[in-house]
């Protein structure tokens, strides 16, 4: 580190590739984390909610959404007082100056880069985003420094190789309901996708989109192809 390799683990996460979907499970498990671990620090304040219920997220039941916003409090200028969260508010902002918002994360960071800026890396493995967070999380060396008052870690992932974030998880931080492994490994990747998720929740709709649209233009080629034929055969 300190300059050294960033390190980027590849994991095969089930939302990748043009047929991928979010593991609704793992997602819930994810949430889950990010719940009990992360939101102390860190907050999703352009996340509604609500989308907590949606179909392909987490996909809670609405009561369960509802009690899961009432834990949370948030400032009600009306009221002039707090007042629980409802579904239809979002997520509250970083509690931590110095910990940045990860409703974005997830896209704003990527985890492969080049070869030399073609891009080919991320067009073999995808961009790499919720692989960043996993690296991060899993990429505690266990060295430590202290530099003007703060203590950095180091972290074979993030740029620079020291990062101001104690090593947030250390496995069997939670307990998951459905009895899935609470290792390092399997929390990280957990977390990772519920960020993915979080930033980018509609990728299942806009790869459908997309697989439709060239399904349909294949078609209309053929048929166009077929009418050109047809409409010059005379003339040949
Ligand atoms: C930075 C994730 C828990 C404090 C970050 C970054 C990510 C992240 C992805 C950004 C790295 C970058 O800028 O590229 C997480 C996750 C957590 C978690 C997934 C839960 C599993 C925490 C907790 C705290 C914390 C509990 C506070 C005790 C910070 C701080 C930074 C940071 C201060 C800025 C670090 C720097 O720029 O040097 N976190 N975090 N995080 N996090 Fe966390």
């Amino acid at each position: 580190a300190g300059g050294g390799e960033q390190h980027i683990e590849d994991i095969a996460f089930s939302f990748e590739g043009p047929f991928g979907k979010f593991d609704q499970m793992q997602l819930q498990r994810g949430l889950q984390v990010y719940t009990e671990v992360c939101s102390a620090c860190h907050g999703l304040k352009y996340v509604p909610i609500r989308t907590l219920a949606d179909e392909g997220g987490p996909q809670l039941p609405e009561d369960q959404v509802r009690a899961y916003a009432a834990e949370m409090s948030i400032y009600d200028a009306d009221l002039d007082d707090d007042r629980p969260r409802t579904p239809a508010d979002k997520f509250p902002e970083s509690g931590l100056e110095t910990a940045p918002d990860l409703s974005l994360m997830a896209k704003a960071r990527a985890g492969f880069h080049g070869p030399e800026g073609t891009g080919i890396n991320q067009l073999v493995r995808g961009m790499g985003g919720a692989e960043y967070i996993y690296s991060i999380l899993t990429g505690y060396t266990g060295k430590e420094k202290e530099q003007a008052g703060t203590t950095f870690y180091e972290n074979t992932a993030f740029p620079g190789g020291w990062i101001s974030m104690a090593p947030p998880l250390a496995g069997e931080d939670v307990e998951y309901a459905d009895g899935h492994s609470t290792s390092l490994h399997h929390e990280a990747e957990d977390v990772s996708a519920f960020l993915m998720w979080a930033a980018e929740p509609k990728m299942m709709d806009r790869q459908h989109s997309g697989f439709v649209a060239v399904l349909f233009l294949t078609l209309l080629s053929v048929l166009l192809y077929l009418t050109n034929k047809r409409l010059w055969a005379p003339v040949k």
